[in-house]
C-alpha cells in the first residue's frame, strides 16, 4: 500500500488549479470528469503520490454538499491496493464501514471503494486498484 493521491474539495476547480501550480510550481496533468460522482477532477503528480482536486459539476453532487456544509479542504485520502475485492472483504470482517458494496469505476483508471471517516479518525479513507 502506498499513497496514490490526496483529493481536496474546492469550490472553484479552475481557481483551485491555478493555485496548486503556483503552490506545486507544475502544471495540471490530467482533467477528467466523473459522471457518476458529478465531479470534475483535476490531478497534480507529487513524486509517487498525486493531488486530486474535486469540483463539483452539479449542486448535488457529494463535493458541492460536503463544500457547503465543511467548506474547502482534505477530502479523503487514498491508498493503492493491489486486489481491492480482497482488502474491502477483509476490512468488512474487520468492522470497518464500507461505503461501496463492490467497488466502482473513478478517476484516473483506477477501481475505487471509501471506508466511512467515523471508522478511521475522520478522515475519509479511498482504496483505489488501477485496471
Ligand atoms: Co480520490
Amino acid at each position: 500500500m502506498h499513497i496514490d493521491h490526496i483529493g481536496i474539495a474546492v469550490r472553484d476547480l479552475e481557481s483551485a488549479i491555478s493555485t496548486y501550480e503556483t503552490i506545486l510550481n507544475s502544471t495540471c496533468n490530467k482533467r477528467e470528469i466523473v459522471e457518476s460522482e458529478k465531479v470534475e477532477t483535476a490531478f497534480f503528480e507529487t513524486g509517487e503520490s498525486k493531488v486530486e482536486l474535486l469540483g463539483a459539476t452539479s449542486s448535488d453532487s457529494v463535493i458541492a454538499k460536503y463544500v457547503e456544509k465543511k467548506g474547502e479542504g482534505l477530502h479523503h485520502v487514498a491508498f493503492e491496493v493491489e486486489n481491492i475485492r480482497a482488502e474491502l472483504e477483509r476490512l468488512r470482517e474487520e468492522g470497518f464501514t464500507v461505503l461501496n458494496e463492490q467497488p466502482k469505476k473513478g478517476a484516473d483508471n483506477k477501481l475505487v471503494a471509501f471506508i466511512h471517516p467515523k471508522d478511521n479518525c475522520g478522515v475519509l479513507v479511498e482504496l483505489c486498484q488501477s485496471v
